[in-house]
């Protein structure tokens, strides 16, 4: 079977419903398919400060949706990235053969840095793509099922393989990212032109998939429109709407024209009790799952670390041929 492989970053108490339309949704559909590994990117979380405490927790609570979302501990290898120490040992390889310029290039860090500041954006963020294209590549990946915001990360991934290939030998498949068209991104409902992101300044356009019901519905009731009042599909004129419309398609698995067509002549307000309904049906049985999941932390830490054994297996073994290649002494 081809390799698939893909992550998040536990940076909060609960995914948003763009990690579940934009990536999950995938990673469930395709994990038959293919020969797949998942990892909640704890390494990548320290680029943000949080409490030591708070970070196990939330690494914890991401492995519990992914599973409670669908994906199968038995049959994908899902596990946290620190088990495996070759990622952090492939990072620094390949951050020798990555331009200073062109890491600088990448928007997510142009991003970050300028709404930080100089002084509080760490080294780390800025070696960040290093580390994914790590993670990536130590799994002979073939596909990476994303969101459109990591295209330009997995890029660099591919070119740093290339590098790599080309001046030692071939060491690395090169990854194909896989990005959902029409889904690839969903907005805030309060900003419906920025991004829905776990690490919003405001939580009242973010739809948390372990969010009360009632929280759910009332986030979506209060989602920003427009004054037009018709059900329609226009990303210009009406990012609001057309947003809604998207992650209405998205769960319930119809097209947006018979959307539309449903809630022709109707209000806006018939409109969001419709997606409120929609969304409250997919996340409460992934709400109750996880919860149950996390009332078993024992179980959970132990398929983690079974799972990180299936993992290192693969990696070590790509680490160590990447050792050679590029010419360090064997310990023999
Ligand atoms: P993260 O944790 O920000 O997001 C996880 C996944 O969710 C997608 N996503 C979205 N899709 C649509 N609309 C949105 N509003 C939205 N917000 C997030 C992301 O595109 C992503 O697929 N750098 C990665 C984590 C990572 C990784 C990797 C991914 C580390 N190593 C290796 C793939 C392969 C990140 O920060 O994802």
């Amino acid at each position: 079977k081809p390799r698939l492989y893909s992550g998040m970053q536990p940076s909060a108490d609960s995914l948003q419903i763009g990690n579940y339309i934009g990536a999950l949704m995938q990673w469930r559909d395709l994990q038959d398919s293919y020969d797949a590994f998942f990892s909640v990117v704890d390494l990548h979380a320290l680029t943000q400060p949080d409490d030591p405490a708070e970070r196990r927790e939330k690494t914890r609570r991401t492995a519990a949706q992914y599973i409670a979302a669908g994906i199968e501990p038995s049959r994908s290898t899902l596990y946290v990235q620190s088990h495996v120490p070759a990622h952090s040992e492939l990072a620094w390889i390949l951050s020798t053969i990555t331009g200073f310029g062109e890491a600088g290039r990448m928007t997510q860090f142009k991003d970050k840095s300028a709404r930080y500041g100089a002084d509080a954006t760490n080294v780390g963020l800025f070696t960040y793509p290093v580390l994914m294209a790590s993670d990536i590549l130590l799994y002979q990946t073939d596909i990476v099922p994303v969101g459109e915001d990591q295209k330009q990360h997995i890029e660099l991934t591919r070119d740093l393989a290339e590098r790599f290939n080309s001046r030692y030998g071939t060491a690395f498949t090169v990854p194909m990212p896989v990005i959902q068209k029409g889904t690839a991104r969903i907005y805030d409902l309060q900003n419906p032109t920025a991004k829905m992101s776990k690490s919003a300044e405001s939580d009242a356009g973010v739809l948390w998939m372990l969010d009360e019901p009632t929280a759910t519905a009332k986030k979506i009731m209060r989602a920003v429109t427009d004054s037009e009042g018709v059900v329609r599909f226009d990303r210009e004129t009406k990012p609001g709407v057309s947003n809604l419309l998207v992650i209405y398609a998205a769960l319930s698995g119809q097209q947006i024209a018979s959307i539309e067509n449903e809630y022709a002549g109707r209000g806006y307000g018939d409109f969001k009790k419709g997606l409120a309904e929609v969304v409250v049906s997919e996340f409460e049985p992934v709400r109750a799952r996880a919860l149950e999941l996390l009332d078993d932390p024992a179980e959970l830490d132990r398929v983690l670390a079974h799972n990180a054994g299936r993992a290192a297996e693969v990696a070590d073994r790509t680490l160590a041929d990447v050792y050679d290649k590029i010419g360090l002494l064997r310990r023999g």
